[in-house]
């Protein structure tokens, strides 16, 4: 695991920005891994003012996204499907048709999740994964547990997500109690990752990643028997 050490988050946005245009630059057709969350959205900025100055073309890539609350209606605002038009996908010249992200109205999740990775599959697999990592230690919502899931899966989220995640909605109980999320199978197949850490409520996390364990209860850890990953974390995570 390669670490880049940035002073702050602007850093660590461009520092990631950077490995993604250098992917879009080398294979213009590149299926990409995206995340939600707040760390990424300064990332996700540069990148459109890429787009925008006529570095970046988004035309021929593929997208699919890590995860998405289930139920929840696309037209939510705190939807995954809301969050990646409004911080990403509208901006840029990305065809919707090559967006993908697990249907969070979908009836059936179980076999909405069979179908995401038969997609994935399909499209070559992913070339670049993006991940962020909650203050637990998950990455997409594979949640802290015993065993952890290889395959695209419904999964219930612990307490300390929906905490995390209640500043963005008006009270903790509107926070979805479930998800659907990429397995750690389905993530470490990717051909590239990279992980974006920020903030000191991250150091926990970004900590059990450099030391030499490996955790289901952290379940970042898993990344460690991965080839190719850069661990992209500002000086307040790292401490
Ligand atoms: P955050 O979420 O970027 O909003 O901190 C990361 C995550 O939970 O994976």
């Amino acid at each position: 695991m390669r670490l880049i050490k940035c002073k702050n988050p602007d850093e660590v946005s461009k520092e990631a920005a950077k490995i993604i245009a250098g992917q879009m630059a080398l294979k213009p057709d590149s299926t990409i891994g995206f995340a939600t969350g707040s760390t990424p959205v300064g990332t996700y900025k540069i990148l459109i003012d890429m787009y925008k100055n006529g570095e970046l073309d988004f035309s021929k890539i593929t997208a699919f996204n890590l995860d998405e609350y289930y139920p929840i209606e696309h037209k939510n605002d705190q939807s995954y499907y809301y969050f990646m038009r409004d911080n990403l996908f509208s901006h840029v010249n990305i065809d919707p048709e090559n967006c993908h992200i697990p249907n969070g109205e979908a009836k059936d999740a179980d076999a909405e999740c069979a179908e995401y990775d038969k997609l994935i599959q399909e499209k070559g697999g992913i070339d670049l994964q993006i991940l962020g990592i909650g203050q637990n230690g998950h990455i997409g919502f594979n949640e802290p547990d015993e065993n952890l899931f290889c395959a695209t899966h419904k999964t219930k989220l612990t307490d300390n997500t929906i905490e995390a995640n209640s500043r963005f909605f008006a009270t903790k109980e509107e926070v979805p109690t479930h998800a659907l999320t990429m397995g750690i199978g389905e993530i470490m197949k990717a051909r590239r990752i990279i992980l974006l850490a920020t903030g000191k409520n991250k150091q926990q996390a970004v900590k059990a990643l450099l030391n030499d364990y490996l955790n289901t209860n952290v379940p970042a850890t898993m990344l460690k028997l991965h080839s190719d990953v850069v661990l992209i974390c500002d000086e307040d995570a790292l401490s």
